[in-house]
């Protein structure tokens, strides 16, 4: 137990690129993924929800609004929720050019297509099931893609995939489904609470401003559904500075908008 710990403590965290590498192609394209590849980035994170017609979707607000050109190609359909339009109509939208005109005619993809991307560029992913309150069954929905794209196999489950959400109870279907597939608790639960999380979750992924020594080493210290020590991703760490704090920490995973940014500065350390 001491060795698992040391060597818990000494890694460098993984850079997990956050909806991509979103700082610099529009976040959860695939071109967002393909930039994070090319920068030599192995992780990545995105955000899934479900359209009206029952297909999953890669974003992250509940509305389109934000990130496509929605509003001028459907102006009566305020307020534009994912949920209230059709695959066939979420895929006419330019989900680039918001960003900058260099990205005109991204598109947002469907987890199909998007898995499809992540295996050919032999990524590795965090997937977020999000909102799923307004998506009942959207756990069994996913793995049932994940699963068609090849992507429940024992290599992907041990070593490329992990399914984490907001919602503890989403959490906990995807665990009971899948009991082999690792999971992770998106909050930063007390520490009287973690014992209850670590039964379902391999992780508890925090947001870097809630995380202290002290909360990582509890962390630690649990034992997950799988038998192994219970690890931390934290969120959205983009500076040095806060880069240089959570490392300092000994968080097993850095979720970043800007992946390069935190690389050059641990590499620095
Ligand atoms: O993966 C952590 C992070 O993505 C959670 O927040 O709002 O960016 O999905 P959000
Ligand atoms: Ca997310």
């Amino acid at each position: 137990a001491h060795t698992a710990h040391a060597a818990v403590s000494t890694d460098q965290p993984l850079v997990i690129a956050h909806r991509g590498a979103s700082a610099q192609a529009p976040e959860n394209t695939l071109a967002a993924i393909d930039r994070a590849a090319r920068l030599g980035f192995t992780w990545v994170e995105n955000d899934v929800q479900r359209t009206k017609d029952g297909k999953l979707v890669v974003i992250h607000d509940d509305s389109l609004a934000r990130t496509t050109d929605v509003e001028k190609v459907f102006p009566k359909r305020a307020p534009w929720k994912v949920k209230d339009f059709t695959a066939a109509e979420i895929a006419r939208l330019d989900a680039g050019s918001w960003f900058s005109p260099r990205y005109k005619g991204a598109r947002v993809p469907t987890l199909k297509q998007y898995m499809n991307r992540v295996s050919r560029n032999h990524q590795k992913l965090v997937l977020e099931i999000k909102n799923p309150q307004l998506y009942p069954g959207i756990e069994r929905e996913t793995l049932k893609t994940l699963s068609n794209e090849g992507w429940l196999g024992p290599a992907h489950v041990r070593s490329k995939l992990v399914i984490q959400s907001f919602s503890a109870a989403s959490v906990r279907k995807v665990h009971a489904l899948r009991p082999d597939v690792r999971t992770g608790f998106l909050g930063t639960p007390s520490v009287a609470e973690l014992p209850v999380y670590a039964r379902f979750a391999d992780q508890i992924n925090s947001s870097h401003t809630t995380i202290s020594r002290a909360y990582v080493a509890t962390i630690h210290a649990l034992e997950g559904p799988h038998g192994r020590p219970l690890e931390i991703s934290t969120w959205t760490v983009d500076t040095p500075a806060d880069t240089r704090r959570v490392a300092g920490l000994g968080v097993n995973g850095i979720i970043t908008n800007k992946p390069d940014v935190v690389r050059k500065t641990l590499r620095e350390n």
